[in-house]
Parts: C-alpha cells; structure tokens; sequence
C-alpha cells in the first residue's frame, strides 16, 4: 500500500457491517425519513411526491411494485423503490428500478447491494428474469454501485427533448 492510501485509510476507518440490518416493506411511519435521506441527497424536499409515490408504492401497491426500506437500530437508513413493468417500449415484462438511497453516513457497508438483492428477489418471484434502472450519465458513484451488482448497458437507449420554444 502507498504512503498516501495508508495514511487515508488511517484517516478514514472502515464502514462497520451493520449486523442488524432489516429489509423490510415501506410503513407510514418511515415516510418522514425517507423524505429526509432523499432531502440530504439530492438537496431539494419532496413531500408532495414522496407522499404520492408511498399511495402508489406503499402499503396499497399493485403486485409487482415494491418500496422497500433498510432498517437498522430502529432507524431507516436507506429505501429502494421499483415495479414489474409489462411490454414496455415492446419489451417482456422486467422489472424496473427507479430510486435508490442510503444515507450518506451509513455507505460502503453493503446496504445497497442488500437492497438490490431483495427487490431483485421480488422480481423474481414476481416471475420477471431481467431488472433495468436508468441513471444521470454524470452520476458516476451509482453507475459503479450498479456496475458492481453486475448491471451492463443495456439494448435501450434514451431520448429526450424540450417541449418549450
Ligand atoms: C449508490 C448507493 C445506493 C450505494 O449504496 P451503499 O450502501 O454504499 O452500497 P454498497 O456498500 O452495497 O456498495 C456496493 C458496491 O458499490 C460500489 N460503490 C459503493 N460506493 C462507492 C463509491 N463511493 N465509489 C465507488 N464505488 C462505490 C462498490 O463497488 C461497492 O462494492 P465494495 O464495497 O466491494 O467496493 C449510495 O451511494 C447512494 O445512495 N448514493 C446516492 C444515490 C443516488 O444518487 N440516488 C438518486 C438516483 S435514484
């Protein structure tokens, strides 16, 4: 190891394996600190939508959707939303996973993956063989999470243009 990697290493301890780590369905009682891992994140409060996705996502959800959240030592630290979707853009059905977070302070201990193995999990059950996501091409930290849980480029490509002028 290089001088300088040690001395980060020593600066930096390791993220400690959270043992008690739950992956659970989404509750009521979690909305407010998903809306405040997402506030943290991306810096802009949500509460209108984050309550629209819990009616569409949450505990009334139609089969083949999914909100999950990651519990540990009574707190949500970190949730994973996604649906099976039928024939899109002509494609079988598979499953779709459009947000995922964990809290800053809780990541590099495997929450992530954990998370994405249960949704996954979910899909499969659900009878799906594939799952998609898409992600700003400028986010490099999830491009490597979804790398890392062996996510390729896929056939689909998207497009996009301003509807204004
Ligand atoms: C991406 C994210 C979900 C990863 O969560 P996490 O709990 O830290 O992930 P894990 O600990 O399971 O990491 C799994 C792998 O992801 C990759 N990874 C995680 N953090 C990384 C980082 N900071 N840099 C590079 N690779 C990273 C690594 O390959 C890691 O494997 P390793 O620990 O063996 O090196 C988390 O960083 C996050 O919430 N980021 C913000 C997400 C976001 O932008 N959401 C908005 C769009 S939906």
């Amino acid at each position: 190891m290089s001088r300088r990697k040690a001395a980060r290493a020593e600066a930096t301890p390791p993220p400690v394996p959270r043992c008690d780590l739950a992956i659970r369905p989404v509750r009521r009682g979690d909305l407010e600190a998903v809306i405040a891992i997402d506030t943290q994140v991306t810096g802009l409060e949500k509460r209108d939508y984050w309550r629209s996705v819990y009616r569409r996502y949450g505990e009334a959800a139609a089969p083949g959707a999914q909100f999950l959240v990651g519990e540990s030592g009574g707190e949500v630290i970190g949730f994973i939303i996604g649906e099976v979707r039928d024939w899109e853009f002509g494609a079988p059905p598979c499953g779709w996973v459009f947000a995922i977070d964990v809290r800053p302070d809780a990541r590099q201990s495997g929450i992530g993956t954990r998370l994405l193995e249960s949704i996954s999990a979910g899909f499969r059950r659900a009878g799906v063989r594939k799952v998609r996501t898409m992600l700003a091409s400028d986010n490099t930290l999830i491009l490597s999470f979804f790398r890392s849980q062996g996510m390729m480029a896929g056939r689909f490509i998207p497009l996009e243009m301003d509807l204004d002028g």
